[in-house]
C-alpha cells in the first residue's frame, strides 16, 4: 500500500451540481474493509482530505461512491476558530440521536468553492459506525466536531449544505465574509454577523 501522499494521485474534486454528488452513496460490504483496493481508497481520501484543506471529505466528493467519510481538525486556515478534531474514518456511519438542541455556524465544502452557509443543525449526536479496521464504534459529539460529522453524513445521501440553508441570504461569498466588518449590524442575522469560523452560535 502506497502511503507516501506524496507519490499518490489524488483525485479531482466532484463539485456542486455534479449528478454523482447529489446521489446516495452504496453501503460498504464490510468484507471489502480489509482489502488491498479498500485501505488504499481510505489512504487516498485522506491525502485529497489534507491536499485540498478540508477538516473532513466524504468519499462521493472524490468520486468513490461509498458510504465512507473522514474528519479531522489540527489547525485550518478555513477554520481558524475551531477546536482540534481528532483524526478518525468513518465507514457505513449512522446517526443514532440528535439533540433537540440546535446551533449555528458557518458551514463550508471543499465541493462548494467560494461560499460560506449560516447554517443550523443539531447540537449534539449520537453516532455509530465502523472505523478503518471494520470494528464497530460508537460515540457522543458534540461542539464543532458533532457539526462536522454531519455535514460529511449528508454527503452519503447527496445532501450539501445548500439544501439545507433556511434562507437565501445566508449563503454568502467568501469575498462578502472577508468584508464582514463592513456589513450592516444584523445582516445577514445576529448570530451569523459575529460568529467567527469554526465558532458555534446558540443563536440563528
Ligand atoms: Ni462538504
Amino acid at each position: 500500500m502506497n502511503e507516501d501522499p506524496q507519490r499518490l494521485t489524488i483525485p479531482r474534486l466532484v463539485l456542486l451540481g455534479e449528478p454523482s454528488l447529489m446521489r446516495p452513496s452504496d453501503a460498504v460490504d464490510p468484507c471489502e474493509i480489509a482489502t488491498d483496493d479498500f485501505r488504499q481508497q481510505l489512504v487516498v481520501l485522506k491525502a485529497a482530505m489534507a491536499h485540498y484543506g478540508g477538516i473532513g471529505i466524504a468519499a462521493p466528493q472524490i468520486g468513490w461512491n461509498a458510504r465512507v467519510f473522514c474528519l479531522g481538525l489540527d489547525e485550518s486556515e478555513r477554520y481558524p476558530d475551531a477546536d482540534p478534531i481528532p483524526f478518525s474514518y468513518w465507514i457505513n456511519p449512522r446517526i443514532e440521536t440528535a439533540s433537540e438542541t440546535t446551533c449555528w455556524t458557518w458551514e463550508g465544502c471543499l465541493s462548494v468553492p467560494g461560499m460560506r452557509g449560516w447554517i443550523q443543525r443539531p447540537s449534539s449526536v449520537s453516532v455509530s459506525g465502523l472505523d478503518q479496521t471494520g470494528q464497530e464504534r460508537w460515540m457522543d459529539l458534540s461542539g464543532f466536531a458533532a457539526r462536522v460529522f454531519q455535514h460529511e453524513f449528508d454527503h452519503l445521501d447527496g445532501i450539501l449544505y445548500p439544501q439545507r440553508i433556511d434562507q437565501s441570504k445566508y449563503l454568502v461569498s467568501d469575498a462578502l465574509i472577508s468584508q464582514r466588518e463592513l456589513w450592516a449590524p444584523d445582516f445577514p442575522s445576529k448570530g451569523a454577523r459575529h460568529t467567527p469560523f469554526g465558532d458555534l452560535s446558540p443563536i440563528g
